[in-house]
């Protein structure tokens, strides 16, 4: 099946934020006096900052109100963009503008498809803001990876149908997500080791091949 279509996740694929996103939530946590390290933090790809936040709070004892969450949401969040303030172009993972160039001379469309609701924010930090065809991100959608909402709203304002669609994931939500909107994915860097994807990329630019075949 031709693909006409690349949609990119953001957070791992486009740009490491992983780590920002560790301290921000381990800051709260700690806080909280909650156990959180970097193997629950893995549980946390591709989930949104609620979700997120309910998954910390399994290991916690204390009773949380939804005034208590939101204020915890928001106090992460403030952290999160506080680290944020260090990114720049240079955070832009290795092979991503080779694909992207590649993409572009092939008449491929690209689009971003993020849970997060810091996606502009994070696409103007690294100068990436005017690049892409189409962004959905998680200010566009209800429900979250592993449900396939934020790439089929990226493939209709792409026109292209899902079919024709290829995702790019480092989650294992993410693959799901894809999985279940009907389109193949490419898994990167943490998604490899779920085993569900359509190809295993061990490097991004493999993804030539990808298109090539
Ligand atoms: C995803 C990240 O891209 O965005 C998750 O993988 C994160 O870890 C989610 O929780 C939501 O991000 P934000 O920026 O809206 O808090
Ligand atoms: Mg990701």
């Amino acid at each position: 099946m031709e693909i006409k279509a690349v949609i990119f996740d953001l957070d791992g694929v486009i740009v490491s934020t992983d780590e920002y996103h560790y301290k921000a939530w381990k800051s709260i946590a700690d806080k909280e006096n909650i156990d959180f390290d970097r193997t629950i933090n893995n549980r946390l790809r591709g989930v949104s900052r609620a979700e997120s936040l309910e998954i910390i709070l399994e290991d916690s004892n204390k009773k949380y109100t939804q005034e208590e969450k939101q204020i915890l949401l928001e106090e992460k969040n403030n952290v999160y963009k506080e680290l944020l303030k260090n990114l720049s172009s240079l955070d832009i993972l290795p092979g991503v503008n080779e694909v992207m160039n590649y993409l572009k001379s092939k008449n491929i469309k690209i689009a971003i498809g993020s849970s997060s609701k810091n996606t502009s924010l994070i696409l103007e930090k690294i100068e990436l803001s005017n690049y892409f065809d189409e962004v959905a991100d998680g200010t566009m959608i209800k429900k979250s990876k592993p449900d396939p909402q934020v790439f089929i709203l990226a493939a209709d304002k792409l026109e292209v149908s899902p079919k024709n669609c290829l995702v790019v994931e480092d989650a294992e939500a993410g693959v799901k997500a894809a999985l279940n909107g009907n389109m193949k994915v490419a898994a990167v860097g943490d998604a490899i080791k779920c085993n569900k994807a359509t190809y295993n990329l061990d490097k991004l630019i493999n993804l030539i091949n990808i298109i090539n075949k």
